[in-house]
Formats: structure tokens, sequence, C-alpha cells
């Protein structure tokens, strides 16, 4: 039961840093867990301690598919290079809405809870990680998603790499205990080359679901340029892509309706955790240096969190919630 053990990563260390999380689970559990309307929450996380295999591409894509299906999308942001963040920044307000949260800030002005809280309605969580993930880190991310999803490119240093990696990754007893589901992807395949083959039979191999290739394609970079994802472009030219994403999609979905609902019914008598007592306005994604003004989805400490079922997620008013 993956939303129930959410926080026995962070649990299993006696660190400072582990402590901080074992104190933001003890007030985000309740939000993780559920919604006020029943629906649960899923989490899925991009994972691989190699960087520039795609996670920042692949999160931010999921993001923006989930949210213009309409579900209530947050996007977490733990990568201090800030990339997931930078995306957000670039996307309009015309856009389906995305709540982002810049998980790696830690500014001694704001409560990390409050930084951490999902909004009321929240469905599905998307993780952005950074590279080099390792040691307690590594326990402690594992211990905050319901799925991983690791990208890897087809290249002998991305495949040793991954190799390593997820030999680690089995070390951890969520993993091992099955608490997390986890699937690969291939990333920038390009079909009719050796080293795409042999990616696809390395990953074949794998123990983990292997769910989806990604071809190499500008159309990710061009889409990212003003915040979109490929399920959010138009035209022919994305078409190829769109269906190649499906079953990746399908696959999160289908964790998302394995996640028991008897549970988030449950959990939904729990009362609704206090406001924060920050006095300062928090910034749950900062402004991006050449953009000055704030981003739709910072809300200030006195500000309730955006309500997704409020606004029928169609909100072209949202900027005005976070005034
Ligand atoms: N399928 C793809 N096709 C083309 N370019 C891609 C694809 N996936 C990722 N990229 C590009 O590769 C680079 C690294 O990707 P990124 O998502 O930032 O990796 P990571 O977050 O793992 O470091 C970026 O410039 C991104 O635009
Ligand atoms: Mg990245």
């Amino acid at each position: 039961m993956a939303h129930g053990s959410g926080s026995g990563g962070a649990a299993t260390g006696g660190a400072v840093l582990t402590q901080r999380f074992c104190e933001r689970d003890a007030t985000v559990s309740k939000f993780d867990a559920l919604s006020f309307w029943g629906n649960t929450v899923h989490r899925v996380m991009l994972l691989n301690s190699k960087g520039g295999c795609g996670k920042t591409t692949i999160a931010t894509n999921l993001a923006a598919c989930f949210a213009s299906q309409g579900r209530a999308t947050v996007l977490i942001d733990h990568d201090g290079q800030g990339s997931s963040t930078r995306w957000l920044n670039a996307r309009s307000q015309h856009s389906a809405p995305i709540h982002g949260i810049e998980a790696y800030q830690e500014k001694v002005a704001v409560t990390k809870s409050f930084l951490m809280r999902l909004p009321e309605g929240t469905e599905r969580v998307v993780i952005d990680t950074p590279a080099n993930v390792k040691g307690q880190q590594l326990i402690e991310l594992v211990g905050r998603t319901d799925s991983i999803i690791i990208p890897v490119l087809s290249s002998q240093i991305d495949i040793d790499a991954v190799s390593k990696f997820v030999v680690e990754l089995r070390k951890l007893p969520r993993v091992r205990g099955g608490d997390v589901r986890i699937a690969v992807v291939a990333n920038r395949a390009r079909e009719n080359t050796v080293m795409f083959l042999d990616l696809e039979r390395f990953l074949l191999r794998s123990e983990f679901d292997f769910v989806a290739r990604l071809r190499d394609t500008q159309n990710y970079m061009q889409a990212a340029e003003t915040g979109l994802g490929i399920h959010e472009l138009r035209g022919a030219r994305v078409k190829k892509d769109v269906g190649q994403w499906a079953p990746l999609v399908q696959w999160v979905e289908r964790g998302a309706a394995d996640t028991p609902r008897a549970m988030a019914t449950a959990l939904s008598t729990h009362p609704a955790p206090a406001r924060s007592t920050a006095k300062k306005p928090v910034a749950s994604i900062k402004s991006s240096p050449s953009r000055p003004t704030p981003p739709r989805s910072t809300p200030h400490s006195s500000e309730p969190l955006p309500n997704w079922r409020e606004h029928n997620f169609s909100f072209s008013d949202n900027r005005d919630r976070y005034k």
C-alpha cells in the first residue's frame, strides 16, 4: 500500500535532514494520502542518478499531460538547478493550471511543511529530482512517492550508470517490499541504431516495467520554451510523440487506480491542517531572475492554497488568487 508507507524511508535515519522530512511528513501525509472529495493523490517521481537522461523533460511533460486532461496537478522540483521551476514559470496563465512546489528551497522564513502542502483536491503529483541522488537522499525521495519512472538514454555510459543505480535502488526496503512501482523508459530513442537495440535488450531484461520508448525530437524543446508539454502542441508533427506517451500515461493511471479508495475515505475525516503561521509570503515557485513577476502558482502564507474543485480546472483568473 504505497500511500500508507509514504514516510517509511524518512523514518530510517537520524540525520537533521531526516528529522525535517519526518516533521514535514506529519503534516503532509494528510494531504498526500487524500483529497477532500475521496480522490486519492498519486505521486510519480522521475529518478536516475545520471544527469541529462530526461527526468525534467518527462516530469514537465507528464505534469502538462495530466493538467491538460483536467487533473489537479502539482509539480514538485527537488533539483536545485530549478529546471522544472523555470519551465513552469514560462507557462502561460491560459494553459491548464499546475501548482508548483520548489522543494529544494531552504528559506528560513518559510515553514517547510507549508511549502510542501498540496492544494486540496490534488490528484497527481509529479516529482522531478536532481542527478547523483544517493544514500539518505535516495531513501527519503523514494519514501515520498508511489511510482518511479527511470529514463535511460541509449549509450553505454548511461546503461552502465543505470545498472549501478538500480543496484542501489534494489537495496531500499520500499523497493524490496514492492511498495513502490518502478518503470523504465528509453528516452531519446533512435530506433534503428545499434545502441538503441542494445538499450532495448537491456531494458527488456530489467525486472521493472519497460513502458515506453520516446523518440529524440526537437518537439520537446519547442514545447518547453513556452512551458508546454507535447500533449498541448497541435498538429501532425506531435502525433507520433503523443502515441509514444500513451503507454507511459496508462502505466501511471493504473497505479493511481490501484490506490485503495477505502483508505482515502477513511482519511478524509481528518481535520484540515492549521494554516501556516509564517509571516512572510511563501513563494512555492520562485520567479526566475529573468522574470520579475511572481508566477501564478505562488501562494502566500496568508492565503488558502488553491482548491482545484472550486475552479473546475479552467481558471484563467487563477493569477488573482496568488497576488
Ligand atoms: N526525447 C527527447 N528528445 C529530444 N531532446 C530531449 C529528449 N529528452 C530530453 N531531451 C533534452 O535533453 C536534455 C537533458 O534533458 P533533461 O530532461 O534536462 O534531463 P535531466 O533532467 O535528467 O538532467 C535537455 O536539453 C532536453 O531538452
Ligand atoms: Mg533535470
